[in-house]
């Protein structure tokens, strides 16, 4: 397998992900809401790229079964029903809802890749269930959320985690396309460190300390908690 890694959505071009297998990271915490509110039952999650789309959708779809969700600094917007923290996204919260969704980076990551020819949504908690969709594909690019424009540890290490466990399952060593992707295996290989020890000590993870969501980060670092592969379908993230 051939894998692209791009630490942030800035190095992501149309092309970079038009037609290809993408995965999407924002382990803190995008993706493990996403994933937490699709095995909670939510119908399905709308990703969006700023809050005034996301407002516009609700108005749209009315706000009977449909929850406005958004995140700034960390923070649910006020007017919202919910914010980021996958603690919120209960089955009482979620079941039988479409949730759409605006986070600072993490749905604006998803945005930007939705030419690709499918759209998976990865994290710690699901990565057993990304590592078994990949398996005998060819090529595979990952679009780690990153942290305004930049590189986030945590995104990169679960890169890197789902790699080393797709080397582990097939017995073939991925090939890496870039110095993003050879990076990540690096960091992949490497179980000197937990995934919950990487995220407390991520820049991402130390902020959302301080910000009062200590809580959060053992639920993002639960590996294979659940068998849950978000999907995109028509702009809805969908379980496969
Ligand atoms: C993001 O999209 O930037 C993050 O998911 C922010 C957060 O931790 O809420």
């Amino acid at each position: 397998l051939r894998a692209t890694v791009h630490f942030s959505p800035a190095t992501v071009r149309e092309e970079s992900v038009r037609g290809r297998t993408v995965v999407v990271l924002d382990v803190l915490r995008a993706s493990s809401t996403i994933v937490t509110a699709l095995a909670a039952g939510a119908l399905g999650v709308i990703p969006s790229e700023s809050l005034e789309a996301a407002t516009e959708m609700v108005v749209k779809l009315g706000r009977d079964d449909t929850l406005l969700c958004a995140e700034r600094d960390g923070r649910r917007v006020d007017g919202c029903d919910l914010g980021n923290s996958p603690r919120e996204y209960t089955a009482e919260e979620v079941a039988d809802r479409l949730i759409v969704l605006a986070t600072t980076n993490g749905s604006r990551a998803m945005v930007r890749c939705r030419s690709a020819a499918r759209l998976y949504v990865g994290a710690y908690l699901n990565a057993g269930t990304v590592v078994s969709a990949l398996e005998g594909l060819d090529e595979v690019v990952f679009v780690c959320a990153g942290n305004d424009g930049g590189f986030s540890l945590e995104d990169a290490a679960c890169a890197g985690h789902l790699l080393h466990r797709l080397e582990e399952v097939t017995g073939e060593e991925v090939e890496p396309s870039g110095d993003g992707a050879w990076v990540a295996l690096r960091l992949g290989r490497d179980d000197s460190i937990t995934p919950l020890d990487l995220l407390q000590r991520s820049s991402h993870g130390r902020r959302l300390i301080t910000d009062g969501f200590a809580e959060d980060l053992p639920v993002c670092a639960g590996v294979d908690l659940h068998r849950v592969l978000p999907v995109l379908r028509d702009h809805v993230l969908v379980r496969s």
